[in-house]
């Protein structure tokens, strides 16, 4: 008997094993694989250090308890164990896909995260200390750390003898003759792996968002004849059916199984093998897995080197039918959501949720009450349709329909439906009310009318009654396209006073500003964003002409949330300009699209010029010295001469672009923060990237100090022509910042020169070295030891010399995060790459 199991565990242990990750950093490939566990085993869910705790740059975290290797060296791994998103103060017991690298305790590669495929907690996530057991007699259980049962696999007595991760994601408890007595598989959440099936009767649900894991009301269900997506509700609604054929073999659809190449539906009387019926979906270059996402898409998604990307939407329908979009009783136009509107805009029936987020819905201004019955009355919405258009009452007629819902409290809506082929028309009663979507009949070949149910308020009831009986007669005689016409003209006086108001909030104070662009021109300068730049964690850089002009322009994906950092992104670099900055020409912020303009830089971002990813000639040395000088002046401008002391806290090689003639500016102030003057401390979570991050980012007051470190990175990594931090280097020599201590004590420092140019190697070695003394200057632990910017400057002009007694122990954030607390403290919001400059 095993009292604890430590991979969770032990303190003592685990800060062993960061010193010695610290030192002696490992390659990838030198994974541990650990895929079943014993009875009697328990583990305790602290994540504050253990060799087995990963921190990802997006502030989750994982603890795992068994994992498998990935078959390819740089394949996602499998694993199950506690999983926690930013700010991380919840965890899941979870199976997940996950890249490790054990020696850092971070992963190295921005984007990298672990992805959630089954859980079995989501609705009540764990606490610290909570533990998992795999009890002597086989029962899997889930414990609060008050003891409080929160899950169990329930299989105690069942002989079970292990618990096993297999290769396709299954968590798997066994008996002695190696059969199956509990697996994850039969209990799907939200996502289906490669093999994996969701049998009849089993559902997907969808969580209810990033943060909240709870399950929402969409679902996907196998049913006899075919694959339904329904909102719950009673009754639920229909917004997605893929049928299947099973009259001629008289048989039920039995499962849906997601294979490489496609969706397979099985009926009952076929051998597996050969699937009735089945969807197309890209092959499979490597792991893949469908999710039911929170917003009813059931997407395909990826891993292609080292990020997840969606490669198939399964649910390809207009995005306006789903049933959550506006959220409730908005109609979706277009893309955007507005509240349903009285013709009498000064009176109306709903508000939204949140002024500022449309798509979160409407509710009414008067509830709807079952004991005012006689206050109810309908709202007419011409050329409005519903998602779900199966629910057919018998009533006959537009009135019928009608007078069948008033008399029912439970009807919160009728949807009429008329067809050309039909006389009567179709009538549907809706007891909750999700997106609506208005229609072009001129195009469909059916009309549909919503009426919603509200609720008179009381003391005015009587006489408005009448005035809306009498609106309501008008509109219904009036011609349909006069309400649209309304609804539009409102929407779009609305729509311009929420321009109104940005323009007020955050543009009236900008003297220089950027040229404002719509978004159409844009899309005409950049002949339909059809040759790409680049692509950075959120959005794709395309080249594009104004004029005779060559421009970058940057289009924010998911830029709903980069709203306000784009705003803040404008307005900082809108005021400011200087020849080792990259010029922003241009913006655009229209409906949910932010784009920005940049002024096109031809040879791209440093990175390419000094990694040889490309089998580029090497920079000579006058060269890298302008480009190391360019970036000193640039950051000297942001901290010494602007107005406003700003802070970049993102410098790396890909934020260095270059022009024609190797003139160096830097890009992307989307993670500046303004500091001001006189107090300097303004940044609570951390920021940049994993590499290039000073020390101080852990312990104390952050300062434009920590600029002049990653600039003494990126000077490194010129000199040195390799990136700081490359796992394609042998083991001992992984970390560049490391080595740097190594020779610079040994006094070897020319080992590390790039030996891709002779020039510097054998003509100017004596001037390389005194120039790595200066990076070694900018790279000082204690912040308050680093140069000024200026002072940089001041020595490669020759005008000031280095320090003498410098300090060798250089360290590097991300060396020592796992010696952290949880992640809690270092979320690295995702707003950080939604705006990193042209790439
Ligand atoms: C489980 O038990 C087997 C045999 O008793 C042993 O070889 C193995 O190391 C144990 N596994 C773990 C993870 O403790
Ligand atoms: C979890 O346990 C650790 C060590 O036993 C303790 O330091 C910490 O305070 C505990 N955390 C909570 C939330 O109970
Ligand atoms: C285990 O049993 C409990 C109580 O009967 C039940 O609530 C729970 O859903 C079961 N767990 C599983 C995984 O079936
Ligand atoms: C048990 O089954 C797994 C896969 O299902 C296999 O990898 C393993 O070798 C089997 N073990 C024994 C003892 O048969
Ligand atoms: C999560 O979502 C559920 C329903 O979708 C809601 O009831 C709950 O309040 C949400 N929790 C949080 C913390 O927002
Ligand atoms: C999927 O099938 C294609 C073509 O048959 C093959 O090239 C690919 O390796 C397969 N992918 C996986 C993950 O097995
Ligand atoms: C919940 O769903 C969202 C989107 O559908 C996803 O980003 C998130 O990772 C999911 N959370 C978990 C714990 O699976
Ligand atoms: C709109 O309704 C309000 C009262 O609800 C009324 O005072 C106003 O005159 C109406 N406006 C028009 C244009 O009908
Ligand atoms: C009211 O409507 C609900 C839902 O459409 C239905 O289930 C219920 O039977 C109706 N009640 C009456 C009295 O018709
Ligand atoms: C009219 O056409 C629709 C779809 O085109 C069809 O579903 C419906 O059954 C038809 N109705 C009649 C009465 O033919
Ligand atoms: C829409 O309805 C109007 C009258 O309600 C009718 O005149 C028109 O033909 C209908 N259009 C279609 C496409 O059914």
């Amino acid at each position: 008997m095993r009292p604890a199991n430590l991979f969770c565990f032990d303190v003592t242990v685990a800060v062993v094993a960061v010193v010695l990750a610290t030192a002696t950093p490992s390659v990838s490939g030198q994974r541990p694989d650990y895929p079943t566990a014993n009875l009697s085993t328990r583990w305790v869910n602290n994540a504050a250090v253990l060799p087995h705790s990963v921190t990802y740059s997006d502030g989750s975290a994982v603890c795992t308890i068994v994992l498998r290797s990935p078959q390819t060296l740089y394949g996602p791994s499998l694993a199950a164990g506690f999983f926690c998103a930013p700010p991380c103060q919840a965890f899941l017991f979870a199976v997940f896909i996950a890249t490790f690298d054990s020696s850092y305790g971070i992963s190295l590669e921005e984007n990298n995260m672990a992805r959630v495929i089954w859980s079995a907690n989501r609705a009540s996530p764990l606490g610290e200390n909570a533990t998992l057991e795999l009890t002597g007699d086989g029962d899997l259980v889930l414990r609060e750390v008050d003891g409080r049962l929160v899950w169990s696999s329930n299989t105690s007595g069942q002989s079970v003898v292990g618990m096993q991760i297999t290769e396709h994601g299954n968590l798997v408890l066994f008996d002695q003759r190696n059969a199956t007595v509990w697996q994850s598989f039969d209990h799907p959440t939200d996502v289906l792996v490669l093999g994996q099936s969701l049998l009849q009767g089993m559902r997907l649900s969808a969580n209810t968002s990033t943060t909240n894991w709870t399950v929402s009301k969409l679902y996907l269900a196998v049913l006899p004849d075919g694959l339904y997506g329904y909102i719950e509700s009673t009754p639920p609604q229909l917004y997605y059916k893929h049928g299947v054929s099973t009259e001629q073999k008289g048989k039920d659809l039995t499962k849906i199984t997601l294979t490489n190449g496609s969706l397979s539906f099985f009926v009952q009387s076929t051998q597996a093998g050969k699937p009735d019926d089945s969807i197309v979906l890209p092959e499979a270059k490597s792991t893949q897995y469908i999710r039911l996402d929170s917003d009813g898409h059931l997407r395909l998604y990826e891993w292609s080197r080292f990020e997840w990307t969606m490669v198939h939407d399964v649910i390809d329908m207009d995005n306006c039918a789903f049933p959550t979009v506006c959220g409730e009783y908005a109609i979706c136009s277009g893309g955007q959501c507005i509240c349903p509107l009285q013709t009498n805009s000064s009176s109306n029936y709903f508000q939204p949720v949140d002024e500022r987020k449309a798509n979160l819905g409407c509710t009414p201004v008067t509830p709807i009450s079952c004991q005012e019955m006689k206050n109810h009355q309908f709202l007419t919405l011409t050329d409005v349709s519903y998602f779900d258009g199966s629910i057919i009452t018998n009533a006959k007629g537009r009135d019928d329909c009608k007078q069948a819902c008033l008399k029912n409290c439970s009807c919160r809506a009728v949807v009429f439906r008329y067809y050309q082929n039909d006389s009567d028309g179709e009538c549907q009663s809706v007891t909750e009310v999700f997106s609506l979507q208005s229609i072009q009949p001129e195009i469909l070949n059916y009309n549909s009318s919503v009426y919603l149910k509200v609720q008179l308020p009381p003391s005015a009831s009587a006489p408005t009654q009448k005035r809306i009986k009498a609106i309501l007669g008008a509109t219904l005689a009036a011609i349909s396209s006069l309400v649209l016409v309304i609804i539009v003209g409102i929407y779009v006086r609305r729509r311009r006073k929420y321009q109104e108001l940005d323009e007020e909030l955050d543009f009236d104070i900008l003297p220089g500003m950027p040229m404002r662009f719509s978004f159409e021109k844009l899309r005409e300068c950049t002949e339909g964003f059809s040759k790409k730049l680049g692509e950075g964690g959120f959005g794709s850089v395309f080249e594009g002409k104004i004029g005779e002009k060559r421009v970058a322009v940057k289009r924010l994906e998911g830029a709903r949330q980069g709203k306000k950092e784009f705003l803040a992104e404008v307005e900082t670099i809108g005021s400011i300009e200087h020849i080792n900055l990259v010029k922003v020409i241009g913006f655009c912020a229209e409906k949910s699209n932010r784009l920005l303009v940049y002024e096109y830089m031809p040879r791209g971002s440093l990175d390419r010029w000094i990694y040889y990813r490309h089998n580029n000639a090497p920079l000579d040395w006058c060269t890298r010295c302008r480009i190391i000088m360019d970036i000193a002046k640039g950051l000297c401008y942001l901290h010494e001469e602007c107005r406003r002391k700003i802070a970049h806290l993102d410098i790396k090689p890909q934020n260095i672009l270059l022009d024609e003639k190797f003139n160096a500016k830097l890009a992307d102030f989307g993670l500046s923060k303004l500091i001001d003057r006189d107090q300097s401390r303004v940044v609570t979570v951390m920021r940049g990237t994993p590499g290039y991050l000073a020390p101080e980012w852990l312990t104390s007051q952050i300062t434009e100090k920590v600029d002049v470190y990653s600039f003494g990175v990126v000077f490194v990594e010129i000199i040195c022509g390799r990136k700081n931090i490359d796992i394609a280097q042998p083991k001992e020599s992984v970390q560049l910042i490391n080595l740097l201590r190594e020779k610079a004590q040994d006094n070897q420092l020319r080992d590390i020169i790039d030996k891709h140019s002779e020039d510097m190697v054998s003509h100017h070695q004596e001037e390389v070295i005194e120039m790595m003394k200066l990076a070694m200057w900018c790279l000082q632990n204690d912040s308050s030891r680093r140069p000024s910017m200026s002072m940089v400057v001041k020595v490669l002009e020759g005008a000031m010399s280095v320090e003498n007694c410098l300090d060798y122990s250089f360290s590097n954030a991300n060396s020592v995060l796992s010696t952290q607390d949880n992640g809690s403290t270092y979320s690295t919001p995702p707003s950080a790459s939604i705006l990193s400059g042209p790439r």
